[in-house]
């Protein structure tokens, strides 16, 4: 007992002198563990005379408990070291700004077909879509282009196998769609097409919108009064000047090219005109009695009217993009403009 105050000393230094756990842990045995200094006292209670046996043990306890709390203080102590030099290892500077997320957008093309889309549903028009491999007879030869027609030749065809091609144009689509469809009907068909063509206005893929109404009371007079609500529509101006120039096309009769004012100029002559103050944006025409025929539409009875645009091309116009190429080639600095 006379050593109790020496022990507890020894061991207080020494525990106060140690940083690793595992040391800790062991320098608490030396004192507490089965074999430790406090624990042979405790031990050695029974040879101390009965009278002085309480103040003895309760000496030993105490001296037991300052032990203790010494060592959690240590372990703590340790534990938040460490914990520090982590920390400071790591070194995390907070105040670096994030990297973020980039938000994408609809792509020039995708916003101009919806747009053209909103436009013709909110005048009733269903939206129909249809294969972009097609047959020969799809692609032509119900479209009133008859094998070795001349107008076979206009459109540079990519042909996948002898009897199927890639579509060069949305117009077969009136002719599945009328193959489904009794008239009346009113539709339009936006998707992509294929010309093996490549220069500043022209890409081998594109897409086009076609239209088709057809009823027993349609008139090429109906075909202007819609084209032309939906131009000045689409460009956003009531005065935007149209015209109707005659053309052909085998599957109108009568056909019709439609020009709009040069929305870059205003109609006085530039380079996108070509210095005529007009802009060709789209073909149409009466339905020829021989695509009714190839789909059993009575065309003593029902009349039609169709109409095939370039989407590229209203979104060239509409945004003032000078080369078509632009919109494939998905370089981020062109697209983010669109966001
Ligand atoms: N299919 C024609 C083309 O690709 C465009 C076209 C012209 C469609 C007149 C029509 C139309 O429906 O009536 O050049």
């Amino acid at each position: 007992m006379d050593n109790l105050d020496a022990i507890v000393k020894e061991a207080l230094d020494l525990f106060a002198g140690i940083d690793d756990p595992d040391q800790l842990e062991q320098a608490k045995a030396r004192f507490l563990g089965k074999e430790g200094a406090l624990t042979g006292l405790l031990k050695g209670l029974g040879k101390i005379s009965a009278p002085e046996r309480p103040a003895a043990g309760a000496r030993i306890n105490q001296a037991k408990e300052s032990l203790e709390s010494a060592l959690r203080e240590r372990r703590e102590a340790i534990q938040a070291k460490r914990l520090e030099a982590r920390l400071a290892e790591e070194a995390l500077d907070v105040t670096l700004p994030g990297r973020g997320l980039g938000v994408g957008g609809l792509h020039p093309v995708t916003r101009t077909l919806e747009r053209i889309e909103d436009l013709f549903r909110s005048i009733g028009f269903e939206v129909a879509t249809g294969p972009e491999i097609e047959t020969d007879f799809f692609n032509f030869t119900a479209l009133n282009i008859p094998e070795n027609h001349p107008a076979r030749a206009m459109h540079d065809t990519f042909y996948v196998d002898g009897e199927h091609l890639l579509r060069t144009h949305t117009s077969p689509v009136q002719v599945h769609y009328m193959l489904r469809h009794a008239p009346p009907l009113r539709v339009i068909a936006p998707g992509r097409v294929f010309r093996c063509d490549s220069d500043v206005t022209h890409t081998p893929m594109f897409h086009q919108v076609e239209g088709l109404w057809v009823d027993e009371q349609v008139s090429f007079a109906g075909l202007k009064g819609i084209l032309t609500d939906f131009m000045q529509e689409f460009f956003e101006r009531d005065d935007l000047p149209v015209r109707f120039r005659p053309s052909f096309f085998p599957f109108t009769e009568p056909s019709a090219e439609m020009d709009i004012g040069c929305v870059h100029c205003g109609g006085s002559g530039c380079r996108v005109c070509s210095h005529t103050g007009w802009l060709e944006v789209l073909g149409c025409g009466m339905v020829h009695p021989n695509v009714f025929r190839h789909v059993k539409v009575d065309s003593e009875r029902f009349q039609g009217f169709a109409f095939g645009l370039g989407v590229e091309r209203m979104a060239m116009l509409r945004y003032g993009v000078n080369d078509i190429r632009l919109f494939f080639e998905n370089d981020l600095r062109f697209l983010r403009q669109f966001n």
